[in-house]
């Protein structure tokens, strides 16, 4: 993991360029990383801000041989040895939003988009996680439409932050995620999702192709969906969407 590195000084996004590569069959492990991203890509679509020199904006490509249902629960698991590392590296207290946000202060602090690469049946044959994280973005640098939304970790910190530590920590946090989880599935990573997780115990509304389901957040489920319980007290596991009301039950 991570002994194959890709540098590029500026990428549409290293997402797209890392599953190039891995059609043409690049290795398991091989890491795509730029500066600068000029077509950055979020989760549903949207765009992910990604500034020169300001990020870590990196993809790895696996190679998991993994059931497709089971990607959902890599970028959970991605996610919460993250927030975990940032908070044990960086001295501050991240969180994960479901599925793969990270947070810090209840702002965003960094994200994960898992997307599959080669595809035979319902086999996963190689996948890209790309990870950004906000490094340096400073408060008023963010979009109009982030500022109120987007962190960085140098804020947060309150000090500047070397990239190049955040990477370390960024692909030696994924290295431990992606073994446990190839051994263990969500499984591993469900008890300290349960510490992290800003959801857990609280009422959401989740949105996904525009349904909405809502209900307490109870688990996570051992695949990696989000178990809420709804209304008529019934145990409902929800694999896609964007959270987008949370309240105090
Ligand atoms: C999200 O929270 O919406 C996911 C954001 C993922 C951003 C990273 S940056 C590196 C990689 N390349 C991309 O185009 N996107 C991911």
């Amino acid at each position: 993991m991570g002994r194959r590195i890709r540098y590029l000084a500026s990428v549409v996004s290293t997402n797209a360029a890392a599953k190039e590569l891995a059609d043409a069959g690049e290795p398991d492990g091989t890491v795509v990383l730029a500066d600068e991203q000029t077509g950055g890509r979020g989760r549903s679509g949207r765009d992910w801000f990604s500034p020169s020199g300001l990020g870590v904006w990196a993809s790895i490509i696996v190679r998991p041989g993994l059931d497709a249902k089971r990607l959902a629960g890599l970028g959970i698991a991605t996610a919460v040895a993250l927030a975990d590392a940032m908070g044990r590296d960086f001295g501050i207290d991240a969180r994960v939003k479901w599925p793969n946000d990270i947070l810090a202060g209840g702002r965003k602090l960094g994200g994960i988009l898992v997307e599959a690469a080669q595809v035979a049946g319902d086999t996963i044959e190689s996948a890209v996680v790309g990870i950004g994280v906000n490094v340096g973005i400073e408060p008023d640098a963010f979009p109009e439409e982030l500022r109120a939304t987007a962190t960085s970790l140098a804020t947060v910190a309150g000090r500047p932050i070397d990239r190049l530590l955040v990477l370390e920590t960024v692909l030696s946090a994924f290295k431990g995620a992606y073994g446990r989880y190839a051994a263990e599935g969500a499984e591993s990573a469900r008890e300290r999702w349960r510490d992290l997780s800003t959801t857990l115990g609280r009422v959401i509304e989740i949105e996904d192709a525009g349904r909405v389901v809502a209900g307490t957040v109870i688990d996570l489920s051992s695949e990696g969906a989000l178990v809420l319980e709804g209304a008529d007290g019934r145990a409902v596991e929800v694999w896609h969407g964007n959270v987008v009301a949370i309240r105090p039950k």
